[in-house]
């Protein structure tokens, strides 16, 4: 059967979660490895903004699509053409097999489905797979916080990618 990109269900918040562990590590996220107390899904399970990879029954990615609005909600119409991409992460016995690729079309789909026009994200500049993946999908660097994150001893940019979409 293959893999399919589906919206989560409720009771996968655990799954999801773990996933989330499992695929942190020091170069993708400057937030630690163990779970805070937030909800994965950031609001209503129902409003379908978190898509997972299913392998033949199996949760092996996950991704969040969020309307901007959600965080700028005195800013509704003004943000209403932009969804924010978060949480993009794939178990590591699964990656480079083209499931990222299908979530980030998943994602496409599901943004122009919403009205959007622009999807945009955050990624760290140690993240080079992620970014590559990324650019293949279209997505374009639009802007950079230098130093914006200290990871260990170091400090890290925080990169801005944005995909344009069809009005
Ligand atoms: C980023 C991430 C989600 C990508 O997931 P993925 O499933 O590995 O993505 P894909 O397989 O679609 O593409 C990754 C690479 O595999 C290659 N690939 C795709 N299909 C392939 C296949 N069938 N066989 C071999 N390689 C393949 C792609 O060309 C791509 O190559 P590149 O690294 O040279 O660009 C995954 O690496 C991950 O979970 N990373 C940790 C979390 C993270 O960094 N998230 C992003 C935060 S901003």
């Amino acid at each position: 059967m293959g893999v399919r990109i589906r919206v989560a269900k409720p009771g996968e918040e655990q799954r999801l979660k773990w996933i989330q562990r499992e695929a942190w590590s020091p170069e993708t996220s400057p937030a630690p490895p163990q779970s805070s107390g937030r909800s994965i899904f950031d609001g209503p399970v129902e409003a379908g903004n978190v898509l997972v990879a299913d392998e033949n029954g199996l949760v092996v990615g996950f991704s969040k699509l969020v309307p901007l609005a959600t965080s700028y909600p005195d800013l509704a119409n003004a943000t209403a053409h932009v969804q924010q991409l978060h949480g993009f992460s794939v178990l590591p016995n699964y990656r480079g097999r083209g499931i990222g690729r299908m979530m980030l079309d998943a994602v496409r789909t599901e943004s122009l489905r919403r009205g959007a026009t622009r999807i945009t994200l955050r990624v760290l500049a140690t993240n080079e797979r992620a970014m590559r993946l990324y650019r293949a999908a279209g997505y374009e660097i639009e802007g950079r916080l230098r130093n914006e994150f200290r990871i260990g001893d170091r400090f890290v940019d925080d990169v801005l990618m944005a995909l344009e979409l069809p009005a």
